[in-house]
């Protein structure tokens, strides 16, 4: 396995169960919603992942964009939503395409921390380039560098608590502790980046963004910013 897109590819346990994915996804997409600004929007969903509840965010708006890089995932998104007219899939590739200023809202939830710096720059500039003026680019789930994995951890386990499955919970951190997952976070890591920090990169990428009040998901710990393009 080289990369986090090989791992997310892969039959991996980052759920521990079909309830933590179907849990998981409800919770982004609900939170995805208090976003969505018309029902004519435009929203693009950056490296989605299974994206499960996707048909919620698409009743929300006119069209929603699931890009995602890894094949099988998207093979697996097209097969589950090619019938939902509103919903198109597309690779990472694919949104080279897009017009300029043609997405309202443009959501990147829990994948920065996968990129390189360089590849969260040019992800930067096609968020600056396709977002229209007055539209909104949320990036989510941003890793802190003061905030370890065990913190990670308390959070599933307060969400698999309150959504009861909490023994699935404990047999997957076992799972996960044993799997690629860890050897790749110690090998290639993880990227984090400080609140100031991140607010200087979205600023030098032709952003104005402030953090948001709570993070996307179900990481109180990790931070969401908000940011809409400059003139
Ligand atoms: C933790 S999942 C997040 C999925 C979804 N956004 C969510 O919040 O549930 C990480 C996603 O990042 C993608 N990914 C991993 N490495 C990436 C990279 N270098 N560039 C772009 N996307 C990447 C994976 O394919 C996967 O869809």
């Amino acid at each position: 396995m080289d990369d986090w897109i090989d791992y997310y590819d892969s039959t991996h346990t980052i759920y521990v169960s079909k309830l933590h994915r179907d849990v998981h996804f409800r919770v982004i997409a609900d939170d995805i919603l208090t976003y969505v600004p018309l029902p004519d929007a435009v929203v693009l969903d950056y490296s989605c992942g299974e994206a499960l509840s996707a048909a919620q965010v698409a009743s929300a708006c006119r069209t929603l964009i699931l890009a995602e890089p890894a094949p099988g995932v998207r093979g697996r998104l097209s097969a589950r939503f090619g019938p939902n007219p509103k919903i198109e899939v597309r690779s990472l590739d694919d949104l080279a395409q897009l017009a300029d200023g043609s997405v309202d809202l443009a959501v990147m939830i829990s994948v920065a921390q996968y990129m390189t710096p360089a590849e969260l720059d040019r992800t930067f500039a096609l968020m600056r380039r396709v977002v229209k003026p007055g539209g909104t680019f949320v990036l989510g789930d941003i890793l802190r560098p003061d905030v370890g994995a065990a913190t990670d951890v308390m959070a599933l386990l307060r969400l698999a608590a309150k959504n009861g499955f909490l023994t699935d919970a404990l047999w997957g951190l076992a799972r996960t502790a044993l799997s690629d997952y860890w050897q790749l976070r110690q090998s290639i890591g993880l990227q984090r980046y400080g609140e100031a920090e991140m607010l200087a990169k979205l600023e030098t990428a032709g952003f104005k963004a402030t953090r948001a009040k709570a993070n996307i998901g179900y990481n109180p710990a990790r931070m969401t910013f908000v940011a809409t393009p400059r003139a």
